[in-house]
């Protein structure tokens, strides 16, 4: 009998994961933390979204932990994690489109100036807007990995000038790459939008800050929904109270859920979300993990490895 499979999120219970599990491999031990994990030695497989520092330790017979979101700093910013035990992510189309959703709302919504005409409906004032060309909106995607390019390819399709930022080089259809910290500058000083889907590792934690604001063209509009670690909350404010920045949409934060004193709550020009971006969906998530559930135990090469040492 193989081993059990523990499913370890405080978010979710689980029985969206149990179901495809079920469906793939039949009558099988699975286990959540929210029905108790029983005897630990037994688990060989942990999905986890934000497990207990230290808690991963201690399964003394786990062969692969996979993480629960696209994200990895959740793991690794556990400094016990066990030794040599695989760790892998989704690969979620499904929550891919809906973070490139994210990112083309807002800019449409920036771009377009709903929040003026919401003020004047409400004012019973018809007042068109001056109107700004698509070709002189240049977006700026900070991050090209899986969610990065998606987003990047569609708000080019959009007729968007798209521009993107990663550590090596790339090549997208309809999108200017840009590559290393040394482009930085550059691309940033073109950005009239910035979107950043960074992960959270050493390099990317603070990136957001008065430098990287100051870079920017006046009246630039910053979407997050990469990692609230990123941003120097109180550098963005300052941007943006200076005039200098036009605002900002922002779906994660340094601390979740965001304490009630913060003042992004109640900031005219900061549009908030409570990290739902992108939601995993068991459906369009579990191909992946079950794909590699079978590797693991014919001694197969996993797929959607993560490299610890990159940090993502
Ligand atoms: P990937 O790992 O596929 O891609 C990461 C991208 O970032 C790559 O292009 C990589 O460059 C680039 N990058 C990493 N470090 C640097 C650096 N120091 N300088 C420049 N570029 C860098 O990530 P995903 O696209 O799958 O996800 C990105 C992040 O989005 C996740 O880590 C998570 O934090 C966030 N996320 C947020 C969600 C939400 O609901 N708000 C939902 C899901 C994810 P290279 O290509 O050269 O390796
Ligand atoms: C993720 C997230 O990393 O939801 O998947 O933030």
């Amino acid at each position: 009998m193989p081993g059990a499979i523990a499913y370890i999120s405080r978010d979710t219970d689980g029985v969206a994961w149990r179901k495809v599990f079920t469906e793939a491999f039949g009558p099988l031990d699975f286990r959540t933390i929210g029905e108790g994990l029983g005897n630990t030695d037994e688990i060989e497989i942990a999905l986890a979204w934000k497990p207990q520092p230290g808690l991963l330790r201690t399964f003394r017979n786990l062969k692969m932990i996979v993480s629960l979101g696209m994200g990895v700093d959740h793991l690794l910013a556990d400094d016990q994690l066990p030794e040599g035990v695989p760790i892998t992510r989704i690969m979620d189309e499904g929550l891919v489109g809906q973070m490139s959703e994210y990112a083309i709302f807002w800019t449409l919504w920036h771009h377009r100036d709903i929040e003026k005409y919401a003020a004047s409906q409400r004012a019973r004032r018809w007042k068109p807007e001056e109107f700004v060309d698509t070709l002189h909106r240049p977006v700026g995607i900070m991050g090209l990995g899986s969610i990065g390019q998606d987003t990047a390819v569609k708000l080019a399709m959009l007729g968007f000038p798209t521009m993107g930022w990663s550590r090596t080089a790339k090549t997208l259809p309809g999108v200017e790459t840009f590559h290393g910290r040394d482009s930085l500058p550059e691309f940033l000083s073109r950005c009239s939008i910035l979107v950043n889907v960074l992960p959270l590792t050493r390099e990317t934690r603070g990136l957001l800050d008065k430098k990287l604001f100051a870079a920017l063209p006046k009246g630039a509009f910053i979407i997050n929904m990469g990692r609230g670690a990123q941003v120097v909350d109180d550098d963005l404010l300052a941007a943006i109270d200076s005039g200098h920045l036009a605002g900002a949409a922002l779906d994660v934060f340094n601390t979740e859920p965001l304490p009630p004193e913060h003042p992004y709550w109640l900031h005219p020009k900061v549009h908030m979300t409570p990290h739902m971006a992108g939601y995993t969906n068991p459906r369009t998530a579990s191909p992946g993990v079950i794909e590699n559930v079978k590797r693991l135990r014919a001694g197969q090469p996993l797929i959607n490895a993560v490299d610890p040492k990159s940090g993502y």
